[in-house]
C-alpha cells in the first residue's frame, strides 16, 4: 500500500472506515474496520443472477479464500449460498455474510419476519450485515413489485426512516444482525437516518472507474461510513445492456476494455479487472464483483495489490459519471439525487 496515497486520500488510518491489515482468521487479504468495530473483507463476490450456478460460484469462491458473501432477498440466491456455506465446513464465523431486505417489507412489523426468511435460507443464526435495498418503500405483503391496475408501483404507507429505526431495534434486542447498513441512498437520505439514531455501518453503493462518486464516497469517509463496490467492473455485466436502465450508457464500450487498465495491469503482471479491483480496495473500499467461471474467481480474490499514486491518478481520470444502475422510473422514486451520474 501506498503510505503517501493512503494519508492523502483516507486521512482516518486505523479508525472505523480505514485499512487494516490485522487479519480474519483464514482470510489472507485486507480488511477493513466498521464503525461497530467488526472487521470486513477488502474482496468478497456478488451472488446477483446465475441462481442455479450461485452454490458452485460460492462454493470455489470459499476455497479460494473469499471470505465476503453479498446476496439480497430480491436476488433469491439466499438458499444456495446456505447450502455452499455448510458444505465448506468453514467456521460461519470465518464468513462475513450480507443480505438485503427487500423494498416490499420496509414496514417495521415485517422487518424480522423477513429477516428470520433470510436467516432460514442462509442457515445460520445472524447476518453480519443487514442493508435496505433501496430508499423506496413498496406495499406491503407477498408481492415484491406490487403494480396498480396502471402498471405503477404502489408505494407503502411507512418510510425508509421507520424501517431503519426498526432495524436498530432489532439488532439491539436479538443480535441476528451484527451491522446494519444501506444500499442506493442519497446523501440527504444517508443524513435522514444519522438524525434518527444511527450511521449506517456500510452504503453499497455503484462505484468504478467510470463512476468514482469522488465528493460522495469521501464524505462517508467524514461519516466514518465504509463504502462498498457494487458493480466494481462498470458495464462488464450485459444485465445493464439488456434492460437499458441507464439510456444506453452501457453499452458503450466496456470498462475493462480501456486501454489504461491493460496498460498498468501489464506493469503488475495483472488483468485489467484486478486493476479496476484494486483501485477500489486502494481507495478504502470493500469490492464484490460477481463472477460464476472459477479463474475469475480466482483473479479476483487477488487483486488486494498496491497501486502506485500515478497509476492511481490514471485511473481516477476514467470518471465518466457513467451509472449504470438506474431503476429509478419504474421504482416511482427519485434515487440518488444529487448525486453524479444521474
Ligand atoms: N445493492 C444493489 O442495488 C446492487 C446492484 C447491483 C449489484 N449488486 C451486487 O454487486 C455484485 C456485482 O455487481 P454486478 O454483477 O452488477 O457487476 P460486476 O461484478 O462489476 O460485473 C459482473 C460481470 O463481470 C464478469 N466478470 C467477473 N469477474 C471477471 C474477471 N475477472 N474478468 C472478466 N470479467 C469478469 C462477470 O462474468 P460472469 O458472470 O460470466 O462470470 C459478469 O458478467 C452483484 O452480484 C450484487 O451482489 C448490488
Amino acid at each position: 500500500m501506498n503510505a503517501r496515497y493512503l494519508l492523502r486520500r483516507i486521512p482516518q488510518v486505523n479508525r472505523p472506515g480505514s485499512i487494516t491489515f490485522r487479519r480474519i482468521s483464514n482470510y489472507a487479504g485486507k480488511a477493513f474496520t466498521l464503525n461497530t468495530g467488526a472487521k470486513i473483507p477488502a474482496i468478497g463476490c456478488g451472488t446477483f443472477q446465475d441462481e442455479e450456478r450461485q452454490e458452485g460460484a460460492v462454493s470455489e469462491a470459499l476455497k479460494v479464500g473469499v471470505r465476503l458473501i453479498d446476496t439480497a432477498r430480491v436476488y433469491d440466491t439466499e438458499q444456495f449460498i446456505g447450502n455452499a456455506i455448510k458444505k465448506s465446513g468453514i467456521p460461519r464465523s470465518e464468513i462475513f455474510v450480507t443480505t438485503k431486505l427487500w423494498c416490499n417489507s420496509f414496514h417495521p412489523d415485517d422487518v424480522e419476519i423477513a429477516l428470520d426468511d433470510s436467516l432460514r435460507d442462509l442457515q445460520t443464526g445472524y447476518v453480519d450485515l443487514f442493508l435496505l435495498h433501496y430508499p423506496c418503500t413498496f406495499a406491503r405483503g407477498e408481492d415484491r413489485f406490487p403494480k396498480g391496475e396502471d402498471g405503477l408501483m404502489i408505494m407503502g404507507e411507512t418510510s425508509y426512516v421507520d424501517t431503519w429505526r426498526a432495524l436498530q431495534e432489532i439488532m439491539k434486542r436479538t443480535g441476528k444482525v451484527k451491522a446494519i447498513g444501506v444500499s442506493n441512498f442519497s446523501q440527504d437520505e444517508v443524513e435522514n437516518l444519522i438524525k434518527a439514531g444511527m450511521a449506517p455501518a456500510v452504503h453499497q453503493m455503484e462505484v468504478h472507474p467510470f463512476l468514482s462518486q469522488k465528493a460522495f464516497t469521501q464524505w462517508h469517509i467524514t461519516q466514518g461510513i465504509h463504502v462498498q463496490q457494487f458493480s466494481p467492473l462498470g458495464n462488464q455485466n450485459s444485465f445493464y445492456r439488456d434492460i437499458d436502465w441507464s439510456n444506453g450508457q452501457a453499452n458503450r464500450g466496456r470498462l475493462l476494455g480501456e486501454p489504461v487498465l491493460a496498460e498498468i495491469g501489464n506493469k503488475y503482471s495483472k488483468s485489467p479487472a484486478q486493476v479496476a479491483l484494486a483501485w477500489g480496495v486502494n481507495h478504502g473500499r470493500s469490492v464484490i464483483p460477481k463472477s460464476t467461471i472459477p479463474w475469475q474467481i480466482k483473479q479476483n480474490i487477488a487483486s488486494d495489490f498496491a497501486l502506485e499514486v500515478e497509476d492511481m491518478v490514471k485511473i481516477d481520470a476514467l470518471n465518466a459519471n457513467l451509472r449504470f444502475n438506474t431503476p429509478g422510473g419504474p421504482y416511482r422514486w427519485p434515487l440518488y439525487k444529487g448525486l453524479d451520474g444521474v
